[in-house]
């Protein structure tokens, strides 16, 4: 089965992930969808210094808006920032330092964010990783989990309460058409089973945040929430975690800008927030969340069994108590007494 995935997936990539993918979609786009001034509107990008996140902030940044970028590195943060203000004019470009995959950090800061400021109107979950080895955070998550899904579901968390105050409030989170060869695996979320392998934990965990943003959705609607993939995009990230991949597709890969282009369409659109809230975008449409005949469909108890494991781990993180975290004897799927 994995197999017939795998295979299915390269197909379809090659013909719609690349950049020539990109140029086929871009022919169907409304060219007046970001004749838009956002001025007045803030926005938070997590992974703002670089690739996706760092396009995504500077067309943000020309269109008036205010743009909050989380980023772990502060040299890199600030040069970036430089970069955004001069190229764009718009000074309201402001850098907040956190590592993303570390969860309590997370929360302390969307808690600070929370109080200090009075609205969000947009929260782009961008910022991702794929990591080789098992490694595990101070909260004792293994780091590409901690990265990728508990740091969206912390910071999303914590600030749904400042964004339901807001006008037309979005949140969009960067997947990956990667998440199409793998189900929810609710019973092993952290990789935990059988031989680590950092790609398959990075589609599991990208499969994760198509669930949950659907879930997030049902739960709150006046956020408007959507998740997308890029396409396959020429970035840090791709050289540096798949370099064979990177290699082989040398030339047929999408700039950063094309690979941003739907998370800027979500983010600035007026039409984007009239679509239906919870879908998975790519090019700038909804698309399917399974390959046909590929079995990746949950069960409603596996569903819930991971949002209570989130919820779980949420409230331990929050109290401090991270010696009870990293042990799968524990039964995660009922909420923790903490
Ligand atoms: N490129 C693709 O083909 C592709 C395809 C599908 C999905 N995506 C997704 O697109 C998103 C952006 O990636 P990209 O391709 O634009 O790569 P990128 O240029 O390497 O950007 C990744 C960003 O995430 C940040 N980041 C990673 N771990 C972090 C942490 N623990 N705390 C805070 N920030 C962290 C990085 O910070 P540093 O600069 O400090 O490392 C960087 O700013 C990711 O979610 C990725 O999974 C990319």
């Amino acid at each position: 089965m994995s197999l017939y995935r795998n295979a299915v997936w390269f197909l379809n990539g090659i013909q719609q992930y690349t950049r020539k993918g990109y140029e086929t979609a871009s022919r169907h786009f409304d060219s007046h969808d970001l004749d838009v001034s956002v001025v007045g509107r803030s926005f938070m990008v997590t992974g703002a210094n670089s690739g996706i996140g760092r396009v995504t902030a500077m067309a943000i940044a020309k269109k008036g808006g205010t743009v909050h970028m989380v980023c772990r590195n502060s040299d890199k943060a600030e040069e970036a920032r430089a970069d955004i203000i001069r190229e764009s004019g718009n000074t309201e470009v402001h850098v907040h330092i956190v590592d993303m995959s570390e969860t309590r950090r997370v929360w302390e800061f969307a808690e600070t964010f929370r109080k200090e400021y009075t609205s969000l109107n947009v929260l782009i979950n961008n910022a991702g990783c794929m990591l080789h080895n098992r490694e595990l955070n101070a909260d004792g998550l293994e780091k590409n989990f901690a990265t990728n899904t508990m740091g969206v579901y912390v910071l999303t968390r914590t600030l749904i309460p400042l964004m339901q105050k807001s006008r037309d409030p979005r949140v969009i989170t960067v997947s990956s058409g990667g998440m199409l060869v793998q189900n929810l695996k609710a019973d092993d979320l952290q990789s935990e089973k059988g031989h680590f392998d950092g790609v398959m934990a990075y589609a599991q965990n990208k499969r994760q945040q198509v669930v949950l943003t659907r879930q997030w959705a049902k739960a709150n609607p006046v956020i408007h929430f959507s998740v997308m993939h890029s396409g396959w995009v020429d970035t840090p990230a791709v050289s540096t975690s798949m370099p064979e991949f990177h290699r082989m597709m040398e030339g047929r890969l999408r700039t950063m800008e094309e690979g941003a282009d739907t998370v800027i369409w979500l983010a600035l659109c007026r039409a984007a927030s009239r679509t239906r809230s919870g879908q998975f975008f790519q090019d700038r449409k909804p698309v399917l969340v399974h390959l046909p005949l590929a079995w990746t469909r949950s069960s409603s108890e596996d569903i819930q069994s991971f949002m209570a494991q989130l919820e779980a781990l949420a409230n331990a993180i929050q109290s401090k108590q991270p010696d009870i975290l990293p042990s799968s004897s524990l039964d995660l799927t009922k909420p923790l007494s903490v």
